[in-house]
């Protein structure tokens, strides 16, 4: 019999994609940059391990969120660095919702969310989207009116799309706070620069960033939430002492400074989304508009799992993924270099 506590004997557990161990795969399953991180990056490493590794890293992060900062031209207490966005995420939920408590998040989304609040032993409620991917506005205040925590990734994953600031602030909870997951926002035609943090809403919004994938360092587990201090002083309780190691800052403080490097990657990766789209769309797939780096593609002539297993009998690997309460299902394809990108589209050409 196990001891585990009832609420985690019941959960799954959330299951990340493949992640295949051996060379030769077209992997297009998980969000990752294509490209390499910024050469600035490997020299920090380098030189930070050089340095004084028998020492615990900063607690506060210093010069990272600093260096944030300076970026998004707000002052360094508004930072709170984490192991990845997932740790900010799971940091909100241990901070804010009490078990009980109501965290409601759109569905289909991001499929972390309802795991954390589920280990939390919160309550938690699915706000489902229409089949355009857009809200149902009055029936997701119906929920937001009684959540202590809503939970808004903008662009959205799988389909990629984002909603507008207005649409957001109306989904702001009267009695608690919005987390919007911003993992993507890099990737937008007019990325975000915290403007709405700066307006009228600001002190019930909270921002969370990563460097997984416009920085192309999901390797290294960095991430960062925005928001007012008093959140961030809150959050910092809650968080591990050391939850970034002295590698992680000085690589994400190099990678945060050279801009340019991010820049010229995001310019790449929306340049082969558009034609992707355009090649999918001519292969007779129904393509959602993306915002991110990935497009979510359906076929009404072709079982998607059938299509995902053929691409990876090929080793192309892309997300199959199925929402059944909203009956939707489809595949989640990354963004990667051209040269992958037309690996797959000339395999998808052979198979549909
Ligand atoms: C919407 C969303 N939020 C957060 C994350 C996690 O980011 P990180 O690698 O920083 O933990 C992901 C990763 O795929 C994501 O899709």
């Amino acid at each position: 019999m196990s001891l585990a506590r009832p609420n985690i004997q019941r959960i799954q557990g959330y299951v990340p994609g493949e992640q295949p161990q051996e060379a030769g795969w077209v992997k297009l399953n998980t969000n990752e940059n294509p490209y390499p991180c910024s050469p600035l990056v490997v020299e920090a490493i380098e030189r930070a391990a050089r340095g004084r590794m028998n020492i615990y890293p900063d607690p506060v992060s210093t010069s990272f969120r600093r260096a944030v900062g300076e970026l998004f031209d707000i002052d360094p207490d508004w930072v709170l660095p984490a192991n990845g966005s997932d740790e900010n995420l799971t940091i909100l939920l241990r901070t804010y919702a009490d078990p009980g408590e109501l965290v409601a998040y759109p569905y289909p989304s991001y499929i972390l969310y309802e795991t954390l609040a589920d280990i939390q032993g919160a309550e938690h409620e699915r706000m489902r989207l229409n089949p355009d991917w857009s809200w149902n506005i009055e029936q997701a205040c119906e929920t937001t009116s009684r959540a202590k925590l809503v939970f808004v990734p903008n662009p959205n994953s799988p389909s990629g799309n984002r909603w507008d600031d207005e649409t957001i602030c109306a989904l702001i909870p009267p009695q608690g706070l919005l987390v919007l997951d911003e993992a993507y926002g890099d990737f937008a035609d007019k990325p975000h620069r915290m403007e709405l943090l700066k307006g009228d809403y600001g002190s019930k919004i909270i921002v969370t960033r990563t460097l997984s994938k416009s920085y192309s360092l999901a390797g290294l587990r960095l991430g960062f939430a925005i928001a007012h201090p008093e959140h961030i002083e809150q959050m910092r309780k809650v968080k591990d002492s050391y939850n970034c190691d002295t590698l992680a800052l000085a690589a994400g403080t190099a990678a945060i400074e050279d801009q340019q490097w991010m820049l010229d990657n995001t310019a790449r990766i929306k340049a082969t989304r558009a034609r992707l789209t355009t090649r999918l769309q001519e292969l007779g797939f129904a393509v959602v508009d993306s915002q991110a780096n990935f497009v979510w593609s359906t076929h009404e002539a072709h079982e998607h799992q059938t299509l995902y297993e053929a691409l990876k009998s090929r080793k192309i690997l892309v997300r199959f993924m199925q929402f059944p309460e909203a009956h939707v299902d489809g595949l989640r394809i990354t963004v990667g270099t051209d040269e992958e990108i037309d690996t797959l589209l000339d395999a998808l050409a052979d198979i549909v």
